[in-house]
């Protein structure tokens, strides 16, 4: 009989607030507020081995280790019953999508490790996201927060009385992010409402309408404060009602859970068929933050804390600045008392061609700190160049289709290899990266 991982709820690491798991609809810190947004709910989970029981389907196969699986056991659905709310949840998903979720490829890229100098016993090794629900890892991250939902409105818990009721989901993307979440909404037919800019992707947003989505461009108003405006239609609309259905943390801490299905899949390959020593360093593409933060939870939860390099670029790197600001004001484990010390907008954001992680602040910036600091890990700001190259070498010698945005996490290990003072990645150096979204 395996050992139930303990899931005993959320605190908030900034103001130690719990929240029970139990509690429906925990979406933000109860202390948090529309002038006091510096709150990040994180999971207080107890370390247990982490088994898969070999579904195909990462939720199932993980699903003891799910926080949401615990907030269905918490109101009295039996393994079964939860199991089979995770299971016609994926087939409503792949009835849109074609194909529903299952453990994405992940292996050696022998080209790539030897184009980089790699001897036999290290590497580079790719996990491949790009054939994931909606092209990115980003569904993975919604997908806990849509089951939350309908767990709730199948125990009752749900404020309204029927489907013609419920609340909107809204969210503010106008890349992968959107397009998972209206692929998500889709599968259920709930509204979605995704705020984009006023000049959008044209591309992007032609999908969203084809999947149902009220698409709302969002133009900076006279009366707006500084920020993103689309941010701010998304957090007037969630003020209104509407369900944050966001992969930003402090917005909707549940993106955290589903997300670390990534990091579980890559520490269990790992421990299933690689032989040798573990991961020495993982490097991951950070724009917002959450898909940092959950890679490197779900690999804490294995034991394995390989070094984690959060990548950014030369255009926006406010992780790297508020490491810097950390180590300055005492060291990245009392960050969280200084989160204005520490992060704030980028003042001037550049131009990229990986766009999806130009995010002037990084939101779920404490964890991924604190996931650094845990297996001595660092940041990484890597040049226009180096993301460009990442993307023509890595797509090249793995034969992947990624985006720029995509291969982010590559051009981190070109930088830190190209660096005078942290170059020094060894040959037999093992190197994880994730390609986590398909070119558009
Ligand atoms: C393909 C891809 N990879 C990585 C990221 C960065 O994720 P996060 O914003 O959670 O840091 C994004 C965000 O848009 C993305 O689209
Ligand atoms: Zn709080």
């Amino acid at each position: 009989m395996l050992e139930r991982p303990l899931i005993a709820g959320w605190q908030c690491a900034v103001c130690g607030e719990s929240v029970d798991i139990a509690q429906p609809f925990s979406w933000r810190c109860p202390r948090a507020s529309d002038d006091d947004r510096h709150h990040s709910l994180q999971l207080l989970q107890s370390i247990s081995p982490l088994r898969s029981s070999g579904d195909a389907n990462p939720f199932l196969a993980f699903r003891p280790y799910l926080a949401v699986d615990a907030f269905m056991g918490a109101h009295g659905l039996t393994d079964a019953a939860r199991a089979a709310m995770i299971g016609e949840l994926d087939t409503l998903v792949a009835a849109v999508e074609g194909r529903g979720f299952v453990t994405t490829p992940f292996e050696r890229a022998d080209a790539l490790s030897d184009a980089l100098e790699f001897g036999a016993d290290g590497g580079v090794w790719v996990k491949d996201e790009t054939h994931n629900v909606a092209g990115s890892h980003k569904a993975r991250h919604l997908f806990t927060i849509l089951l939350h939902l309908r767990a709730a409105e199948f125990c009752g818990l749900a404020p309204w009385a029927t489907a013609a009721d419920r609340p909107p989901l809204a969210i503010a993307s106008c890349g992968n992010a959107a397009i998972a979440a209206s692929t998500l909404a889709a599968a259920v037919s709930w509204p979605i409402r995704v705020f984009v800019p006023s000049s959008p992707n044209l591309h992007v947003t032609k999908r969203l309408g084809e999947l149902g989505a009220q698409v709302v461009e969002c133009p900076r108003l006279p009366s707006d404060p500084p920020g993103d405006p689309c941010v701010h239609r998304f957090r007037e609309a969630v003020a209104a009602g509407a369900v944050p259905f966001s992969v930003q943390g402090p917005e909707n801490a549940w993106c955290l859970d589903g997300g670390r299905t990534i990091g579980w899949e890559m520490a269990r390959h790992m421990e299933e068929t690689i032989v040798g020593p573990p991961f020495d360093r993982l490097f991951v593409q950070v724009g917002g933050g959450a898909f940092a933060a959950s890679v490197a939870a779900g690999f804490r939860m294995s034991g394995i804390t390989p070094r984690l390099h959060a990548v950014q670029t030369e255009a926006c790197a406010p992780l790297e600045r508020a490491w810097t600001r950390a180590l300055e004001l005492g060291g990245p484990k009392g960050a969280a008392a200084h989160w204005a010390e520490c992060m704030w907008p980028w003042e001037h954001v550049g131009t990229s061609a990986a766009d999806g992680i130009l995010d002037d602040e990084t939101y779920d910036w404490l964890p991924v700190l604190a996931a650094m600091a845990d297996g001595n890990g660092s940041p990484v700001v890597v040049s226009e160049a180096q993301v460009l190259e990442a993307n023509e070498v890595g797509c090249r010698l793995t034969g992947i289709d990624a985006s720029h945005t995509g291969t982010a996490g590559l051009a981190g290990l070109l930088a830190l290899r190209e660096s005078v003072v942290g170059g020094s990645v060894a040959p037999d150096e093992r190197v994880a990266v994730i390609f986590s979204g398909i070119r558009r």
